[in-house]
């Protein structure tokens, strides 16, 4: 029996469409879940129309375990789950348990829903570097990842500069911890130890110039859709090795997500929400998501459908 789906359609807007697809059919080290939300990604809206037709994509979801791992691992029917993996945006997902994490009962579903691919992100770029006391520059913080990396990083003891790319989408990140808040990066005015990029282009190229020396880039993201172009030579650095990185680390996601989660129920990091409403208006929210109009989030309900 089939299972209500988004699935690619490279005819449909966005190359997505509320369709139907067949039951997961899950591995013994995996659980199913029932999905109840799920959260969009840009990198994901961006890159459906270059997977097969009839894909069920997307990464993050939440809900309810209908079928406990063959194999004894993870949680068991019932438990309230947030997940990362593939065909997450379906009724029903099934997922390696050590990529899933139970939602403490503090946490609504939705909220959950929206940590797995942006706030794992934020926190392995931001947890394997020395940022107590540092400077760290996030760009696109107005973003998913950019506002979990800017409460993670001040939760770490960063000095946090947030770079957005326009004054209205400042809104909210002195709140969440930003020291300060510059439109693109002419206002920082002093070297930054860490960089957290999520645009590329142009604006990575600059970055690399105010790095302090021993400091580091890690490019997480190419929202700009722009070539970075560097002058010759301006790699070229005499003391401490400046560093440019990926990120691309999502593997056994299950304990991070933990973290994070635990992290919510203590109000300690923000789910930044900002876009709710139902999978039948994916093409609404990624075109407010493509359009730099979502602060954070989009999450969408999975609603009963008449093919379940
Ligand atoms: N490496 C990984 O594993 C990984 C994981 C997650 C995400 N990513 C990537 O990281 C980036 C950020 O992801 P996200 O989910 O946080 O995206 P998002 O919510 O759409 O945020 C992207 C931010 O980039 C800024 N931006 C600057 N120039 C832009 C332009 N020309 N077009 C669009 N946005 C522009 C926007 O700033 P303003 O809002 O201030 O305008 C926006 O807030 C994406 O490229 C995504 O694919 C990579």
């Amino acid at each position: 029996m089939d299972m209500r789906a988004l699935v690619v359609d490279p005819g449909a807007p966005g190359a997505l469409r509320l369709g139907t697809a067949p039951e997961p059919r899950p591995t013994p080290g995996q659980l199913v879940l029932d999905v109840r939300h799920i959260s969009l990604n840009r990198g994901e809206v961006v890159f459906a129309g270059r997977r097969p037709a009839g894909t069920v994509h997307g990464y993050d979801a939440a809900g309810i375990v209908v079928r406990a791992a063959a194999d004894g691992t993870g949680p068991a029917v019932g438990a309230r789950v947030a997940a990362f993996g593939e065909g997450a945006w379906a009724r029903r997902m099934a997922v390696d348990t050590a990529s899933g994490a139970e939602v403490p009962d503090e946490v609504g579903l939705a909220d959950a829903a929206a940590l797995p691919m942006a706030g794992v992100t934020a926190l392995r770029t931001l947890r394997s570097r020395d940022i107590l006391g540092r400077r760290v520059l996030i760009t696109g913080a107005a973003g998913g990842v950019g506002r979990y990396a800017v409460q993670l990083a001040a939760l770490g003891g960063a000095h946090v500069v947030a770079s957005v790319g326009s004054p209205a989408r400042a809104a909210g990140l002195a709140g969440l911890g930003a020291h300060e808040v510059v439109v693109g990066l002419k206002g920082v005015d002093r070297p930054v130890d860490l960089v957290l990029d999520n645009v590329g282009g142009p604006q990575l190229a600059a970055a690399w110039e105010l790095l302090a020396p021993g400091g580091g880039v890690v490019n997480i993201g190419w929202a700009s859709e722009e070539p970075a172009v560097f002058a010759p030579y301006s790699l070229f650095f005499v003391g401490p090795s400046k560093t440019m990185s990926t990120f691309g680390d999502v593997h056994e996601v299950g304990p991070d997500l933990a973290t994070l989660l635990g992290f919510l129920a203590a109000g300690r990091l923000s789910p930044e929400v900002d876009w709710r409403g139902s999978w039948e208006q994916v093409a609404d929210a990624a075109r407010a998501l493509l359009d730099r109009r979502i602060a954070g989030k989009a999450v969408l309900d999975v609603g009963p459908g008449a093919a379940d």
